[in-house]
């Protein structure tokens, strides 16, 4: 109803509203005043973390993608090999699982299929569990050894928004947590990024606060028929994350690609008038990459591409080439996704709005797919 929604037009604009408390809530609790991560709900399993050799993150839709973007936070901070895999084709294939490997998985709901089947069958095969879950009690975490819950609140909209910023902090977090135990970071380093974590709130709130460009593009572009979505790094995750989002709520044929990947094949679908987005890496952080992703963006601007691009404040090197500019605040690398994904999230929300479709309910999907 029109009450729940608070006044807003849709249940997913509610809920990209309340991102900045979704990262805040799941942050709670566990950073103390050092700037010490610990996980209350992990007690207890420092052996178990001091044991591993591998961990392999499950999930489907927007919670692999989650994953995805965790791979790098973990394998920085914690040191410990990662593998992300979609629970179904994990579940069938014959994958090599030890009592030393760790299997985390993500569902905002706890109750896909897909996914508590692959956790059922890691169990069964030895591995220890750990989930991520949005939703109190659910079967997800019943079947796991423990579970770290994300609090985002209920999420209505069938598109996830909110549960994905609430995954990538609580895979941080965890990250951190498990750096810590085993002595992967100093304290000092995990205090640092504890507090860039800490500041995202607020750089989300920002973002919010500039959405008219977003909005406006997006009704120039409610015709559009393809788009396509390029990322580096950390961004990578999130082109397809950005691509699923379009397709999902506006009906459009999207993909999402690695940036460096443009050479090996999808540079071929650039043609005159082709809307690219592009999530550009911080100049500030590996330089290299940022200025590989200028040159991508010069190669297909000059096959035609209609760049938009998705850069932090006071990147100038993307001015000559981009025609629209989408501002993040500064963060640490590893946290730009937190920030990138907002207007990309908008963008898809406004396009399929400008189409006269229903944003909470797109046709063909469920919010929660509880058949495998
Ligand atoms: C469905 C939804 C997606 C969601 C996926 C995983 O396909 O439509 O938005 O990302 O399930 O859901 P979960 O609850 O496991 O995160």
């Amino acid at each position: 109803s029109a009450a729940e929604k608070g006044g807003w037009s849709s249940f997913m604009a509610k809920e990209i509203s309340e991102e900045p408390e979704a990262v805040a809530k799941t942050i709670l609790g566990r950073v103390d005043d050092r700037g010490t991560v610990t996980i209350p709900e992990l007690d207890g399993l420092d052996e178990l973390f001091l044991d591993i050799d591998r961990i392999v993150v499950i999930a489907c839709g927007t919670a692999s993608y989650a994953g995805a973007v965790g791979k790098y936070a973990i394998e920085k901070w914690a040191k410990v090999p990662v593998d992300v895999e979609l629970s179904h084709e994990f579940r069938y294939r014959e994958p090599v699982i030890t009592p030393r490997t760790l299997v985390i998985s993500i569902s905002q709901s706890g109750e896909t299929m897909d996914t508590l089947m692959a956790v059922k069958f890691a169990r069964e095969s030895g591995a220890r569990t750990v989930s991520i879950c949005n939703t109190q009690g659910a079967t997800i975490p019943r079947e796991s050894d423990a579970v770290v819950y994300t609090h985002a609140g209920p999420e209505v909209a069938v598109a996830s928004t909110k549960a994905f910023v609430a995954q990538i902090t609580a895979l941080y977090l965890l990250a951190l947590h498990v750096a810590r135990v085993r002595g992967a970071l100093s304290a000092e380093v995990i205090a640092e990024q504890a507090a860039e974590l800490q500041a995202i709130p607020d750089k989300i709130a920002a973002v919010l606060e500039n959405n008219d460009t977003i909005e406006q593009l997006a009704h120039w572009m409610a015709d559009t028929r393809a788009v396509l979505f390029l990322g580096r790094h950390v961004g990578f995750p999130i082109a397809m994350e950005g691509a699923l989002k379009l397709k999902e709520l506006a009906y459009i044929h999207a993909e999402g690609f690695a940036a460096g990947e443009l050479k090996h094949g999808p540079i071929a679908l650039i043609e005159p008038g082709q809307p690219v987005f592009v999530v550009v890496p911080s100049p500030r952080g590996a330089q290299t990459i940022h200025s590989k992703v200028v040159s991508n963006i010069e190669e297909i601007r000059a096959r035609g591409a209609r760049i938009i691009a998705i850069a932090e404040e006071g990147d100038v090197a993307v001015l000559p080439s981009a025609d629209e500019v989408i501002r993040i605040p500064l963060a640490g690398p590893l946290f730009e996704p937190l920030l990138s994904v907002v207007p990309l999230q908008v963008f898809a929300m406004a396009l399929a709005s400008a189409k006269g479709l229903d944003v909470d309910q797109p046709r063909n999907l469920a919010k929660s797919v509880t058949v495998e």
